[in-house]
C-alpha cells in the first residue's frame, strides 16, 4: 500500500456517523470526538478522492454553530460523555480553532463544481467570519484575539508561557489546569469573548490571523461566486486591514511574533513556527521570505531538525524535542510550512519537507508528533494529521 493509500484507509477507519452526522475523530483513542481544525484537513484530503466525505464532515462541523456565530472547537457527538462540560457548555466547547473551514470548503468547491453545497455552507461560513471580526476584534485594531491557548491549536505552546505565568518545564497536567481555568473563567463571564474573556487571555496570534487572512481570501471568491456584492466587500476590506494590522503589530526583525493585547501590545518573543505560517498567507515579500527560509526554516541550530522542522526553535529555553508542542514535529504545521513554501516557488525546499513528513510516518506510523532530533513518534496512535502528505502536491 502506498501512503496515500494507508491515509485514505486511516479516514475511512476514523470515520463515524452520529445522530446522522459523518465526521472524522482525529484518533480514536485519544480523540474519539470531532474537532474544528482537524476536519477541515479532514475535508481538504478527502476533497479530491472522497468529496461527499469531505461534505459531510463540515456540514457536521457547522451543524454546531453557536447563535452568536461562534463555532466550536469540540462536538461531542456522544451523549452522556463525560467530558461533555468539560472545555464549556454541554455537547460543544466554548472555545473555537484556527479558521481554516472557507478554505477546506472552496477546496472541496474546486474538485466537485457543487454550486449547492457552496450555497449551503455559505451562510454558515459567513455568521462565523463576521463573529471572528466583530466579537474576537472588539475595538476595530484589526487583529482577532484569542482567549485560551487551545484556539491556537498548539494547546501547549511556550508562546503562551509568559501570558499564564507557568514555568517552561511545567508538566502537562499542570498546563492543561490552567487552561481549564481559563474555561471557567470563560464560564463565569457568560461565554463572552468581547467584553470579559479578553480580561483573562487575549492574544493576537500570529497563525490565526495569518490562516484568517488566507480564508477571507477564499470567502471572497465565494461571496463573488454567488453575487454577494456586501459580503465581498466585507472580505476584501478585512484581508487588507488585517494583512496590514499584522504588519503594524506583529512584525519585527524579519519575522512575525504573536502579541500579547492587555492594554497594548506586548510581543511574545519565543520563536516558534508561527514565523512560517505568514508565507501560507502570502505576507511576507519575496525578499523577506528567502531571508525567513535560509536564515530560521533552513537553519539546523533553530528550526531544521534531523527529521522534521521544530516547532519551536532549538535555541528556546523551553524547547523540548519530546515535548507536547514544545518543539516537537507535527504534520499540521508540516502541511502549512509545505504550502507556504510552494507559494514563493521554493519547490525544492517543500520537496524536502514532504519526504520529511513521510519518511517519519513510514518510519513511525500515524502518531501525533515525533522528535525532530530521532524521528521517534509519540502520543496518539492512527492519528489523522499525517493524512495531509496525501495533500502536499
Ligand atoms: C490536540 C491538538 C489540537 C487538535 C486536537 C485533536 O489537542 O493540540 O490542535 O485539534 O488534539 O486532534
Amino acid at each position: 500500500m502506498t501512503i496515500r493509500d494507508e491515509a485514505f484507509a486511516l479516514l475511512a477507519a476514523n470515520r463515524r456517523t452520529t445522530d446522522g452526522h459523518t465526521y472524522t475523530v482525529p484518533s480514536p483513542d485519544a480523540y474519539p470526538y470531532q474537532w474544528f481544525w482537524d476536519s477541515c484537513f479532514h475535508a481538504i484530503v478527502l476533497a479530491k478522492s472522497e468529496p461527499e466525505a469531505a461534505m459531510s464532515e463540515l456540514r457536521a462541523l457547522v451543524s454546531r454553530q453557536l447563535p452568536d456565530g461562534m463555532i466550536p472547537h469540540i462536538i461531542y457527538w456522544v451523549p452522556g460523555d463525560l467530558h461533555r462540560y468539560k472545555w464549556g457548555t454541554d455537547g460543544t466547547s466554548a472555545l473555537t480553532q484556527p479558521p481554516m473551514l472557507a478554505y477546506a470548503a472552496w477546496e472541496i468547491y474546486k474538485e466537485t463544481s457543487d454550486d449547492a453545497f457552496l450555497a449551503e455552507l455559505y451562510p454558515a461560513l459567513m455568521r462565523y467570519y463576521e463573529y471572528l471580526i466583530s466579537k474576537r476584534d472588539p475595538r476595530d485594531h484589526h487583529l482577532v484575539g484569542i482567549i485560551n491557548p487551545d484556539e491556537s491549536g498548539e494547546d501547549n505552546s511556550p508562546r503562551f508561557d509568559s501570558v499564564l505565568h507557568v514555568p517552561d518545564d511545567i508538566s502537562l497536567a499542570d498546563h492543561l489546569a490552567r487552561r481549564l481555568e481559563l474555561v471557567d473563567a470563560n464560564r463565569a463571564c457568560n461565554f463572552d469573548a468581547e467584553l470579559c474573556m479578553n480580561r483573562h487571555f487575549w492574544v493576537k496570534d500570529v497563525p490565526f490571523n495569518a490562516i484568517l487572512v488566507e480564508n477571507l481570501r477564499t470567502l471572497e471568491h465565494m461571496a463573488s461566486f454567488l453575487g454577494k456584492e456586501d459580503d465581498e466587500h466585507f472580505c476584501k476590506l478585512n484581508i487588507d486591514l488585517v494583512s496590514a494590522a499584522m504588519r503594524e503589530h506583529l512584525f519585527a526583525d524579519g519575522a512575525y511574533w504573536s502579541a500579547v493585547a492587555m492594554t497594548e501590545y506586548e510581543p511574545l518573543r519565543v520563536a516558534t513556527w508561527a514565523h512560517f505560517v505568514p508565507l501560507f498567507a502570502d505576507l511576507y515579500t519575496p525578499e523577506e521570505a528567502r531571508t525567513l527560509v535560509d536564515n530560521e526554516l533552513l537553519n539546523e541550530e533553530t528550526f531544521w531538525g534531523p527529521h522534521g522542522i521544530r516547532t519551536v526553535s532549538r535555541k528556546e529555553k523551553s524547547y523540548r524535542p519530546d515535548g507536547y508542542w514544545r518543539g516537537s514535529v507535527w504534520m499540521a504545521p508540516h502541511w502549512f510550512i509545505y504550502k507556504g513554501l510552494m507559494r514563493y516557488g521554493f519547490s525544492e525546499e517543500a520537496r524536502l519537507v514532504r519526504e520529511r513528513s513521510v519518511a517519519l510516518i513510514e518510519r513511525g506510523g500515524f502518531r501525533e508528533y515525533f522528535d525532530p532530533e530521532t524521528g521517534e513518534g509519540y502520543g496518539a496512535h492512527n492519528f489523522t494529521w499525517g493524512a495531509l502528505v496525501a495533500d502536499m502536491t
